[in-house]
Formats: structure tokens, C-alpha cells, sequence
């Protein structure tokens, strides 16, 4: 079954102008086609922008708690289609079906969220110098978001954008990542069954270039909210930079590690470094692609881990017993193959060869199993400090906990960290010393929840969390103090008396 898709624009599911389509098709099997979708240039985005302006202000009118529950709505139609949109999402990104299922779940969850968070304060009371004087901070709106969310969460990621901005009372155009419009056609066909008014959700298809460029300059854009690569978030922010009202909030990539110290519980060690390296095959921002582990138990530590690296599945992402599915494209593949040869040539000791696999079960798509190796600091290496963005693994040995700490920070990124230790001291030293925005002791990398806060520092993010915390880049808090005397008395002693 393939779908014909279209852009969703003032609640009207329609075509491109220019009628040009792409394919969505299966990366565990390029012969299947899932869907064609529009092909979207700077016109359609133009109709969206508009039809998003226009339903501004009856949307921004609106009860926020009945704007919160189109949101239950949703999570009642969502569920009852949970394992159908799971196996949908595993064939669309070649993501294991388990790991499918955790994003439809993250999805309703962020919906949960906000459905709840409509009947939470809306802003604040606060005090005033003068008695007579009431003060008030309350969230306004601010205006048309445009969310630009990627592949790797096509259901959660595009929910952690589209939940508080439209709760808060903004419209949203909304462009999924190129190689999953299926996903993103579903999300907002949801989100219609739920009754969102014509026009609050737009829906435009399409690439970087012809659809998310002209999005992201269009005057009538006021929060460019993007998930995905460092590359395109920051010419985001730089675009953004040129309207003096426009805000961008961007998610971008990650050089995460496990720090693993010589108390170690060691199977908890194990375990939360596979998890962290290889699950979505290690296509999540937060995956770690760094193993820094302490000299004490670093052989051991190589071993076992080598060994239970080789027992990682890889195969048909519909299969249970799949940890690993295909990378998401060609690109993907080619990516994790010049990590490989830069670590070779900077020094790296192969551990387990991995990469590229071969066979017949492997042809239509792009498999790779594990490419783990041995890897000595040194400040020059850029395998250790590049985002790879698949199973490319290096376990680096520290001595110290200052070289530990130096070892992870060494890197432009700052978004996740686990350490593993029995030594609260350790882990708070790490909790101080390391930029990160998500830090877990005794856990992976990865596995955050939406109520908390989720972004990075430095080349990772612009310090504006999403998901829950994504309420401050799509409202404004203003300042309303009202007067009660019977003439006006001012702070700070100021004299109101026109003598
Ligand atoms: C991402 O890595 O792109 O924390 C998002 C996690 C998921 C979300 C990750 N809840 O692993």
C-alpha cells in the first residue's frame, strides 16, 4: 500500500503548485514505495504562512484549556492506531520496532503534557513595592511557528514543537524531514480527526532547499522551531538574525560519551554503553559514539564490550529480535565509512571491524553492524570530537578525573552524558565540570521524558530546551500591573505629585 500525499493548508488537503512529488520509500528495502508526497516550493510555502496568519487570532482567542483538548482528543484517536503508526514509523526510518513503538509513546506523551498543562497557571502573580499595586506576568503568544522537525523521532520530535506552540495559542507550518513525510502526513491527519480549526496547523512536504528555506526567511514566520544537523540549524539562526522580531530556537547535533569509572558497577557499565551507541543504530543526537573508561578496568571493559557488540542484531527493523535497522540513507552509510578510515588513520586500534554489511538479507538497504576500536586522547583527533551519527564506537582510557572531564568536554557539542559510578563524588564533579544539557548517572544517554527539559550548549543547542521547556521560545512573558488607590503611588520612591 502507498499513499498519495499532499500539504495540508487552511485545513484543505491539496498538491504542490507546480505538482512535482518524491517518494518516501523503506530504507531496510529501496524497492518499497510508501507514499508519494509534494514536492513544495517558496509558493506553497507562502499559502501556508498566510492561512497560519490568518487563523491567528480567533486560535489565539480561544480557551486555552479548549485548545489543550483537542490534545486528548488526539491521544484517544493515537492510541487506538498505536501499532499500526509503530509499524508504519519502523518501515518509514528503519527504526526496530520497539523502539518505534517508545516514539509513538514519547508522541502521546508530549500530547498528554500539554492536554494536562492547558489547566496549569498561565502565568504568574507577582508582588509589588506599592500595597494598592497587583502584578501579573502572563504569557502571550507570538505569533506563526514554523516547525522543522527530522527523521530519527518523526513522531515525537514533530509532537514536542506542535504541542506547546499550538496550546499557547500560535499557529504552526509545519515541514517533516524529506525522508519521512508518511509519518508527518499522519501526525497532522491526527491532528485534524482531533478538530484543529482550518489554518492553526499547515502542513507543507518537501526538502531543506525549496520548502525550509523560504519557510524559515518568510516575513510572516515569527519562531523558526528546527530539530537536526548543526549545519542547518545554525544558517536557521543566521536567517533569523536578519528580522529583528524573528526567534529561532534549534536542537542540533551531539558528541555524547559514557565516562565509565573504576568502581563501576560493571554490568550497568555494559549495558548503558550499548545502549547509548547503538540503539536507533546510532542515529539519535544523544547516542554516544565516546567510551571514556578508566585505566583500572579499560581492557576488561574492551573485551566484554567487543563481545556483546558482535551479538547486536541487525536486520528487518519489523523483527523483534532486531536491535539494529538500516542506516536512514546512502549519506548515512557514507558518513559512518569516512569515520571509520579517519579513526583508522588517526591512530585508532580495531577493535571490531564493522560497517557496510553485504548478503542478501542486506541488499536493499543501508545495514551496517558495529565498528568499534581503541582510541588514546589527543587533542587533535576529530573522530573523538565529530558527531558520526552511526555505530562508530571509540573507548578512549583516562587516568584521572580531571582528564576524564577533559576527554568528554573536548568537543564543540555539549548536549548528553552518562557517567557510571558508585562515588557520588565523581558524579557531581561531573555534573559540574561537563557541558551537557542531559546528564545521567547509572543510566545510557539517551531515554529523556518529555515534562523534562531537553536541549544542549555550545554547537548543540542555543540554550532554549524543547519538548516541555519549548513554552518559553513560543510565548512572550509580559509585565500587566494594575492600580487599586485612588491616585497613583510609583516604586522605587519616585514622586507622582505634580506639585
Ligand atoms: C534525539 O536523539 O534526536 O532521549 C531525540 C531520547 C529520546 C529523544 C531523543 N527520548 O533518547
Amino acid at each position: 500500500m502507498s499513499i498519495h500525499g499532499k500539504n495540508f493548508i487552511d485545513g484543505r488537503w491539496v498538491d504542490s503548485r507546480t505538482g512535482e512529488t518524491f517518494e518516501s520509500r523503506n530504507p531496510a528495502n529501496r524497492d518499497e514505495v510508501l507514499g508519494t508526497f509534494p514536492l513544495s516550493n517558496a509558493q506553497d510555502v507562502d499559502e501556508a504562512v498566510r492561512a497560519a496568519r490568518k487563523a491567528y487570532p480567533a486560535w489565539r482567542e480561544m480557551s486555552r484549556i479548549k485548545r489543550g483538548e483537542i490534545f486528548d482528543q488526539f491521544v484517544q484517536l493515537v492510541r487506538k492506531d498505536h501499532e499500526e503508526l509503530s509499524r508504519l514509523m519502523a518501515r518509514e526510518c528503519g527504526k526496530a520496532i520497539n523502539e518505534s513503538r517508545a516514539d509513538v509513546t514519547e508522541g502521546i506523551h508530549m500530547a498528554q503534557y500539554v492536554f494536562g498543562a492547558a489547566r496549569m497557571p498561565a502565568g504568574d502573580v507577582l508582588a509589588s513595592e506599592i500595597a494598592e499595586k497587583d502584578a501579573y506576568m502572563l504569557r502571550h503568544p507570538k505569533g506563526v511557528v514554523a516547525a522543522i522537525t527530522p527523521w530519527n523521532f518523526p513522531f515525537a520530535i514533530p509532537l514536542w514543537l506542535l504541542g506547546p506552540s499550538l496550546v499557547e495559542g500560535n499557529t504552526v507550518v509545519f515541514k517533516p524531514s524529506e525522508d519521512t513525510p508518511l509519518l508527518g502526513h499522519k501526525v497532522v491527519e491526527y491532528l485534524e480527526r482531533a478538530g484543529i480549526p482550518a489554518g492553526v496547523l499547515n502542513l507543507v512536504q518537501g526538502d531543506g532547499e525549496r520548502a525550509g528555506r523560504p519557510l524559515t526567511s518568510h516575513p510572516g514566520v515569527d519562531v523558526v522551531a528546527f530539530t537536526g544537523s548543526y549545519e542547518v540549524g545554525s544558517e536557521i539562526r543566521r536567517v533569523c538574525a536578519e528580522s529583528p522580531h524573528k526567534f529561532a530556537v534549534c536542537e542540533m547535533g551531539g558528541k555524547n560519551a559514557v565516562i565509565v569509572f573504576e568502581d563501576a558497577d560493571f554490568s550497568i557499565a555494559l549495558n548503558a554503553a550499548v545502549l547509548s551507541a547503538y540503539k536507533t543504530t546510532g542515529q539519535r543526537c544523544v547516542s554516544s559514539g565516546k567510551l571514556i573508561v578508566h585505566e583500572a578496568i579499560y581492557a576488561k571493559f574492551c573485551e566484554e564490550f567487543v563481545k556483546l557488540s558482535g551479538r547486536v542484531t541487525v536486520g528487518d527493523p519489523l523483527d523483534e529480535k532486531t536491535f539494529m535497522g538500516p542506516l536512514i540513507n546512502e549519506g548515512g552509510r557514507k558518513k559512518m565509512e569516512f569515520y571509520n578510515d579517519l579513526a583508522r588513520k588517526e591512530g585508532g586500534r580495531v577493535l571490531l571491524e564493522g560497517g557496510p554489511l553485504t548478503g542478501k538479507e542486506y541488499g536493499r538497504g543501508q545495514f551496517v553492524s558495529p565498528f568499534v576500536y581503541q582510541m588514546d586522547y589527543s587533542p587533535k583527533s576529530r573522530v573523538l570530537r565529530e558527531e558520526v551519527f552511526a555505530p562508530n564506537v571509540a573507548i578512549v582510557p583516562f587516568r584521572s578525573n580531571e582528564e576524564a572531564i577533559k576527554i568528554y568536554n573536548d568537543t564543540d557539542y555539549g548536549l548528553a552524558l552518562a557517567v557510571i559510578t558508585e562515588d557520588y563524588r565523581k558524579a557531581r564533579r561531573v555534573r559540574e565540570e561537563c557541558d551537557y544539557g542531559l546528564g545521567y548517572v547509572n543510566l545510557p544517554s539517551i531515554g529523556a521524558e518529555v515534562h523534562l527539559p531537553f536541549g544542549g550548549v555550545k554547537r548543540s543547542g542555543t540554550g532554549m530546551p524543547s519538548a516541555s521547556a519549548l513554552i518559553d521560545a513560543v510565548t512572550h512573558k509580559t509585565a500587566w500591573t494594575v492600580n487599586h488607590a485612588r491616585e497613583i503611588k510609583m516604586a522605587q520612591g519616585l514622586k507622582a505629585r505634580i506639585d
